[in-house]
């Protein structure tokens, strides 16, 4: 495990509580905006601006042909103390147009008035025609070596440190919709290789709903919200895409894994990524193997409960996005080993029966274990959203040598898909050119002019072979590191629009995912596929889809149908006889809590004893401590960071409570009992539902004083994950266990074996 950071705002609060810091200016928890407090009047003095967050990095600065400039990354962004155009002519005044008289027309020769308008009424490009919602940050590479016998990429070397750019997102919402839908999440890294940059443009689940990219619209168009009505937003949840994919057999193995838990990520931190395709290594001498990518994640693979991720929607719609900025902002980096499962390279292009180049099939881990060759970890948030996150350009086909495609129909598709997209989303042929596309090895490409060319290419001869420039550029060859692509034999065969036979086996490995859940997965299951389906209008789709479910298993079908109020059809194709692959599951190991939330319930009429203490461990254990109170401020010297009205469950992984606060002013027993929160009582509503939820939701629970009092009036006291610790660090001590197993299971009594 790495070195941690403390998440420093709360530790300086902390320790300022305990008289070790004298001047803390922001008693606030990660997210405070600027990188400095504001003061309350206007700043009038002026001086230059102020530089990024601590945590914020930014592209490197590289000219548009890849070299590097030595500039600070500062350089990039707006300079001087003064308000100019964007000609750095300075301006006196821009909150007045310059009119014929006060009372009269703004005059066209307002050229300040009109750059201003003008600029901003081009702000907006076209968000990504699918995966628009999305997060990014900036992080490093470190390779173990391990790689080198089976690929020459130079950046897998032992101790090689490659700076990277990930971008995490959904695939069906705009780019406004909600962080926690239940969808597939896109998992694209950018590495900045010397030799060229390397897209690994995976998505956090390991098989796709088609086998050929010439579907890809037809997956999509019936996934988007309905054409007419444009709604549902960032569902799956509806007629169109039921309706394809139970006639679109092919993708029952995907919608699968979207209707299990993974379709509700907890984190992104907390994700495994997969590159789905088949790709082909080449080492030094020539020798091919072929592989599938992984990534796997520090912390664990870990989910919400289907209620938090529907809370989390209204409550906090960018909760994903704010637990990637808060835990690198907490020094919490989250990490994951990138791994291959290597597999021979044999003319069928097979693996123990399975074909590799259908992208809706997995070798399971057991067959074939992830090998690991590198650690990736992300330790700055971008500095500017747009210029960064929404600019960056990924695209399977960035490769360096030593990785090489397969003839996977799907990635085939794709080669040619993004480029296309990219040139209408980022305007123009010269996107490679926006700083966080540019490459960190040396172009010397022979593609010239476009819109927004950023290059000022010397030399007279753009084209080979050319004598004018001397001959530049060269072609390279073995020796100076020339990509090659890898000779593959294709089988003689007539030219068909057609799938090989091996592709038409739609319902072995849903079957195999599903064995190879426990049973409160299981039962997740279920619930999903009721949902979904009970939100179709329509009773035919319901039925061709139980139909397929039927091919499954049949409890899942029967259970299904059940909640549905419709019979269980009868298999059409026999059950698949396959191994349970235990690789699969979520369930039953332990991980680190690093960079999980901890919620602190305190009353200020009995004191804060021993919450600072407890603040403090939650902080050595990597974790974020947020105190709980009635109202702002501080308590007992402690800042406060959630209050009644603005803290709700769904952003705690635990909660300790450590006082009995009595109902507070703002406790208003209709509002708060029209919103779910219990009764008037001797406790604030708001704290029992906070209680509530998080029991629901199978978090830890901890109190110690009289906080018990808290459990025993939420009714909680004696279930399982529910500690009264004689102390703080009891409760504590008691809680950070029950973390390492994400959630307390046992409260999810299962009824499905
Ligand atoms: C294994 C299958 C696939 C995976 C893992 C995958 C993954 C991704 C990811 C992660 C992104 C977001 C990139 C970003 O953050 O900017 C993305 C975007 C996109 N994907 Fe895919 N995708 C798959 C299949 C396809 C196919 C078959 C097509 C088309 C034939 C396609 C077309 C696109 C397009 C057009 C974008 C938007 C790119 C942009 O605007 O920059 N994808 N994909």
């Amino acid at each position: 495990m790495s070195a941690r950071k403390p998440a420093r705002a709360v530790k300086d609060v902390v320790e300022a509580a305990a008289g070790k810091v004298a001047d803390v200016l922001t008693p606030d928890a990660p997210g405070a905006p600027g990188s400095a407090p504001p003061p309350v009047a206007e700043p009038t003095t002026p001086h230059g601006p102020l530089p990024p967050k601590g945590e914020q990095g930014a592209p490197d600065t590289r000219s548009p042909t890849g070299a590097p400039t030595g500039a600070p990354t500062t350089a990039n962004g707006q300079q001087g103390a003064y308000l100019t155009t964007s000609q750095g002519a300075r301006l006196r005044d821009t909150d007045h147009s310059l009119k014929a008289g006060p009372r009269g027309p703004i005059l066209l020769q307002d050229h300040h008035f009109r750059e201003k308008i003008t600029h901003f009424d081009h702000e907006r490009i076209p968000e990504r025609v699918v995966h628009a919602r999305g997060t990014g940050a900036h992080g490093v590479f470190v390779g173990y070596g391990t790689a080198e016998p089976i690929t020459r990429a130079g950046f897998l070397a032992r101790g090689r440190e490659t700076e990277v750019f990930v971008r995490f997102s959904t695939v069906l919402g705009s780019r406004g919709s909600a962080d926690t839908v239940r969808d597939t999440r896109g998992f694209a890294t950018k590495f900045y290789t010397d030799e060229g940059t390397f897209d690994l443009v995976a998505n956090n689940m390991p098989v796709f709903f088609i086998q050929d990219a010439i579907k890809f619209p037809d997956i999509i168009h019936a996934g988007k919200p309905h054409p007419d009505r444009e709604i549902p937003q960032a569902q799956s949840a509806h007629d169109t895409f039921w309706d394809f994919v139970s006639l679109h057999t092919e993708a029952q193995h995907h919608t699968m894994w979207n209707m299990s838990d993974r379709g509700i990520p907890r984190s992104y931190r907390m994700m495994e990524g997969f590159g789905v395709h088949t790709f082909r290594l080449v080492n030094a001498a020539g020798e091919t193997v072929l592989v599938k990518f992984h990534w796997k994640p520090q912390l664990g693979v870990h989910s919400l409960t289907w209620e938090e991720a529907q809370l989390l929607g209204g409550v906090d719609p960018d909760f994903h996005r704010r637990d990637l900025y808060d835990a690198i902002e907490a020094g919490a980096y989250p990490e994951w080993e990138l791994g291959v499962q290597v597999l021979p390279d044999t003319p069928e292009e097979t693996f123990a029966g399975i074909d590799l180049l259908d992208p809706t099939k997995i070798v399971p881990e057991e067959l074939a274990p992830v090998q690991p060759i590198g650690r990736l970890t992300l330790n700055r948030t971008p500095t500017n959203f747009f210029a960064e996150t929404e600019q960056v350009a990924f695209h399977v086909g960035h490769l360096p040598p030593g990785i090489d495609v397969t003839n996977d129909p799907l990635l085939q598709g794709r080669l040619f898909s993004y480029v296309d997209t990219q040139l209408t989303r980022l305007g123009g042929p010269n996107f490679s050119q926006i700083p966080v596309n540019r490459p960190h090895a040396p172009v010397n490409d022979m593609l010239r002019d476009g819109f927004h060319q950023q290059a000022v290419h010397a030399g007279v001869a753009p084209y080979r072979p050319n004598s004018l420039d001397g001959g530049n550029p060269f072609p390279a060859g073995d020796a100076e590191g020339a990509f090659v692509d890898v000779p593959v034999t294709v089988a003689q065969a007539p030219k068909a629009r057609a799938n090989p036979a091996s592709f038409d086996d739609h319902f072995s490995q849903v079957r195999l995912f599903w064995l190879s859940m426990s049973a409160v997965e299981r039962e997740h299951i279920v619930r999903a596929y009721t949902f979904e389906l009970g939100k179709c209008y329509h009773q035919a789709i319901r039925e061709r889809q139980l139909a397929c479910l039927a091919n499954v298993d049949p409890v899942l079908c029967a259970q299904v149908a059940a909640g549905l109020g419709l019979p269980a059809p009868e298999p059409t194709v026999p059950l698949a006889d396959v191994a349970p692959s235990p690789a699969l599951s979520q369930v039953g190991r332990e991980w680190p809590a690093d960079g999980r939330t901890v919620g602190i319930v305190v009353d200020p009429d009995a004191g804060v004893d021993g919450v600072g203490q407890v603040q403090r461990a939650v902080i050595a254990a990597g974790m974020v401590p947020l105190l709980i109170a009635p109202h702002g401020g501080t308590v007992g010297g402690l800042p406060v960071q959630r209050t009644f009205a603005t803290g709700r469950s769904v952003e705690f992984d635990a909660l300790l409570v450590a006082g009995a606060p009595a109902p507070a002013p703002d406790a208003l027993p209709a509002r708060d009992a029209k919103a779910g929160a219990p009764g008037p009582a001797a406790v604030d509503p708001r704290v029992l539902l906070l209680v509530q939820e998080c029991w629901r939701h199978a978090k830890a629970i901890g109190a110690w004083g009289p906080g018990v009092a808290v459990l025993e009036s939420a009714g909680v006291v004696g279930t399982p994950g529910v500690v009264a610790g004689d102390s703080g660090d009891d409760a504590l001590a008691a809680v950070q266990r029950l973390l390492a197993a994400h959630r307390v299971w046992e409260r999810f009594p299962a009824s499905l074996a």
